[in-house]
């Protein structure tokens, strides 16, 4: 296997790190501050059915009407949306693009939010994005966040990490992340829209989320970023070693 170098100089083997966990745990931050770290490509795989939705919401399309149309139709409309990473010159991560145009601001609106889980739980969309995410894994050296990683996406990534945190300390990270986007919204409103897609993501019937029986759990609710970044690093050094090891 091709040994890369990380950027503080210790040499690295590729492997994939799955995380999940409920919404606004701080997944996306702990991955992408791994990634960096590492060298490794991050993919947000939430942004991905968020841009799904945003297609349907141009299209003027409702929820009921995705949920009753033959598969046959929906798989049709699946072939016009294109979704990829382009990378952000300026803050160095991958950002996600519908149909060539960046739609990383446009998918954080509350009325995506309000819409996705719903949007994800439909099977058709999600064998989709399933086998998208699992062709960007091909060659190992990811990130990737969201619901079914270490469950549905990659069952042999290296490290799975499980998130969680009090809910009340991700409603107030999400509202500060929110207003400090341009997003006017309440806390409650937050609130609710996490309660909701908590509900939707762990009943759905496709690949709910769910802890991977080998994942580590990382409650974050009393630890700041380094204190996470330096507790995943730490359970990367361990499986580097062991990998080294092996080869
Ligand atoms: O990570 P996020 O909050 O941006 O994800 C938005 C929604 O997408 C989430 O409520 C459920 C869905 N999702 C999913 O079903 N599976 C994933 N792997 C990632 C996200």
């Amino acid at each position: 296997m091709n040994q890369i170098s990380d950027p503080s100089g210790v040499t690295n083997v590729p492997i994939v790190i799955a995380i999940d966990g409920f919404s606004s745990c701080g997944k996306s931050t702990l991955a992408k501050a791994l990634a960096k770290k590492l060298g490794f490509r991050y993919i947000d795989s939430g942004a991905m059915y968020r841009a799904v939705t945003l297609y349907f919401l141009q299209q003027g399309l409702k929820i009921e009407q995705l949920q009753r149309m033959p598969e046959d139709e929906l798989e049709k409309l699946l072939d016009r949306i294109h979704i990829t990473f382009e990378i952000n010159e300026l803050s160095g991560i991958s950002e996600v693009t519908l149909n060539g145009v960046n739609a990383e601001k446009q998918i954080r609106d509350l009325r995506i939010s309000d819409l996705v889980s719903p949007v994800s739980a439909i099977p058709a969309i999600r064998h989709r994005m399933v086998d998208l995410q699992k062709s960007y894994g091909a060659k190992k050296g990811i990130v990737m966040d969201g619901r079914d990683i270490g469950t549905t996406v990659f069952p042999q990534a290296e490290l799975k990490l499980f998130m969680t945190a009090r809910k009340e300390v991700r409603a107030k990270r999400r509202f500060d992340e929110l207003n400090e986007k341009g997003f006017m919204v309440t806390v409650d409103e937050v609130q609710r829209n996490i309660s909701e897609r908590d509900h939707t993501d762990t009943n759905r019937s496709e690949s709910p989320l769910r802890q991977a029986e080998d994942a580590i759990i990382l409650d974050n609710s009393n630890l700041n970023q380094q204190e996470q970044l330096d507790f995943a690093l730490n359970l990367i050094d361990r499986i580097m070693a062991e990998s080294t090891h092996a080869s």
